[in-house]
């Protein structure tokens, strides 16, 4: 078997970037060299600062702190990286399509179809090249289907390898994995780059976590792993409206269902909706494939999963709107977390961003604080709706650093990100800050009713009446 000394990944962002640093801190003897064609978010990986890398996740910095310099790299020089490399991953964004064929659902692949491109532009010696980014099923083929065509005499064997992490707990999940799955070809080089990789992740992970499949239903597993936690999500955000219009706790059944074996705990936390890069565009992806087979009554099954989504997030907007008397405008309201989860800085997708354009269309006043997403980030997020001007989101809309100042004079609270720091406030002051009556809607279920409403809030939770 091969064995592997030099990794390139390409794609320096949330999975290339962390999953990269974690296998140079657990493989001291392989290289691993992350380039991206970005230069600013170069920079800022190889940046001094460690407080200052373009993305956060709890126990990223001191990894790269240890290992930085020394079998961890940062560079823009592609070409070379993959010229020196035994092993490329692709890590690249694969957004969802924006024009053309399959607007709206189908993944675009044009960046991950750029890099095959370009890996067999400059590929001299054998590789093997592994999918890492989300991809529909076949990306491997088409990718194999450029790298036969266009190399000279090079052998590609290309892997797929789904990542699993979930942002806010990255090194974790890269860490301590469930599991690693890795697809490859039923052929013996194809056995031979799924044992390379394998033997990579033996380095932490027990041999009997990292599961080797064909590509096919490493791909499609990926999709179907994301399906089915949104569709948790989804089905407990379901129940939330029912209990909201009953006596019926959400919390209450989570737990109750939870203790089931056969459903288990996780998951099962109701909210404003989920968010990420993920669920939405792997749903979308697994709606279309189901289409484009035929399979009509899979695809609306699946898609199910989606509506269920908007209709929470809306659900939530209309119900801040109907309690403040069905008049807004004007009106003072506060956004606690833009995030889409809490410990990430990343904002796709965010429940928040489809709340704040709700409030924004009746004319409130919005004003924003999230501990760690930039002001230009969130109003990145509010002009790519295409909603109204960009002028007028900066009229309508304000960011904020301090969290407590703004609250005087509001008219109500939203609570949109599950920050610990959201549950330490000091929420007398805020009380008295604030005009009465004073609203807060929790649609992360992160504060007490009781002592909410002992201060005095009119306090609404997500999921109870
Ligand atoms: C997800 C998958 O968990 C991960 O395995 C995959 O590789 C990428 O997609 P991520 O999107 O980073 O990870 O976060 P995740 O923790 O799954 O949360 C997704 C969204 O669901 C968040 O908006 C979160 O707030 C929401 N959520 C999650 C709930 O609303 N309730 C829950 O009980 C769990
Ligand atoms: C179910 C619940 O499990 C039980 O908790 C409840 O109190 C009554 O309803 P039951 O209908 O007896 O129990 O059987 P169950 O084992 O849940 O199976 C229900 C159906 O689902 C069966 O037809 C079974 O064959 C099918 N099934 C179950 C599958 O097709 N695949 C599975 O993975 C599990
Ligand atoms: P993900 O969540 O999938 O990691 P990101 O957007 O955070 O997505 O990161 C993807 C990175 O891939 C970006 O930094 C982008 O600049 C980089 N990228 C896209 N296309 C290429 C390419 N052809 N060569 C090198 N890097 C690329």
């Amino acid at each position: 078997m091969q064995k592997i000394t030099k990794i390139c990944c390409i794609g320096a962002g949330y999975v290339g970037g962390p999953t990269m640093s974690v296998i140079a801190n657990k493989c001291p003897h392989i290289q691993v060299t992350v380039v991206d064609i970005n230069q600013d978010r170069i920079d800022q990986w190889n940046t001094e600062d460690l407080d200052q890398l373009p993305i956060y996740e709890p126990g990223l910095k001191e990894i790269v702190a240890e290992n930085r310099g020394k079998n961890l790299f940062f560079s823009t020089e592609v070409d070379r990286a993959i010229d020196e490399a035994q092993m490329i991953f692709i890590s690249v964004n694969t957004p969802t399509k924006t024009y053309g064929k399959g607007k709206g659902q189908a993944a675009d692949l044009k960046f991950v179809e750029l890099c095959a491109r370009n890996i067999a532009k400059v590929s001299k010696t054998d590789k093997i090249v592994v999918e890492k980014s989300t991809l529909p099923v076949r990306t491997a083929q088409a990718i194999q289907n450029i790298l036969d065509n266009t190399g000279d005499g090079v052998h590609f064997e290309i892997l797929s390898n789904p990542e699993f992490l979930a942002e806010g707990t990255a090194i974790d999940d890269l860490i301590n994995a469930d599991r690693v799955l890795i697809g490859g070809n039923e052929t013996p080089s194809g056995q031979a780059a799924k044992d390379a990789l394998s033997a990579i992740y033996e380095n932490w992970l027990p041999k009997e976590r990292i599961l080797q499949t064909n590509i096919w239903s490493s791909e499609l597993s990926k999709l179907v792993a994301n399906a089915f936690l949104a569709q948790r999500v989804s089905s407990i955000n379901s129940i939330s409206a029912l209990c909201e219009k009953t006596d019926a706790n959400i919390q209450e059944i989570s737990r109750a269902i939870g203790f089931d074996s056969r459903i288990g705990p996780k998951f099962l936390n109701a909210s404003v909706g989920f968010g990420g890069s993920c669920f939405q565009k792997d749903i979308l992806n697994l709606v279309y494939i189901a289409r484009s087979f035929g399979l009509q009554e899979v695809a609306d099954y699946w898609e199910q999963v989606i509506i269920m989504n908007d209709y929470q997030k809306s659900r939530f907007a209309e119900h801040i709107i109907s309690t403040l008397y069905n008049t807004i405008s004007g009106k003072k309201i506060i956004l606690y977390g833009w995030a889409f989860k809490k410990d990430t800085n990343d904002t796709r997708e965010s429940a928040a961003i489809h709340v704040a354009n709700a409030l924004m269309e009746e004319h409130a006043e919005v004003i924003v604080y999230d501990p760690k997403v930039t002001e230009s980030r969130i109003y990145q997020d509010l002009d790519y709706l295409e909603t109204r001007s960009p002028e007028e989101n900066r009229r309508l809309l304000t960011v904020a650093k301090n969290p407590m100042e703004i609250t005087t004079d509001a008219h109500a609270i939203a609570i949109l990100t599950e920050w610990d720091e959201f549950k330490d406030y000091h929420w007398e002051k805020i009380y008295a800050q604030m005009l009465k009556p004073a609203f807060v809607f929790d649609g992360r279920r992160l504060l007490e009713t009781d002592t909410m409403k002992a201060i005095g809030f009119n306090y609404y939770k997500i999921g109870q009446s």
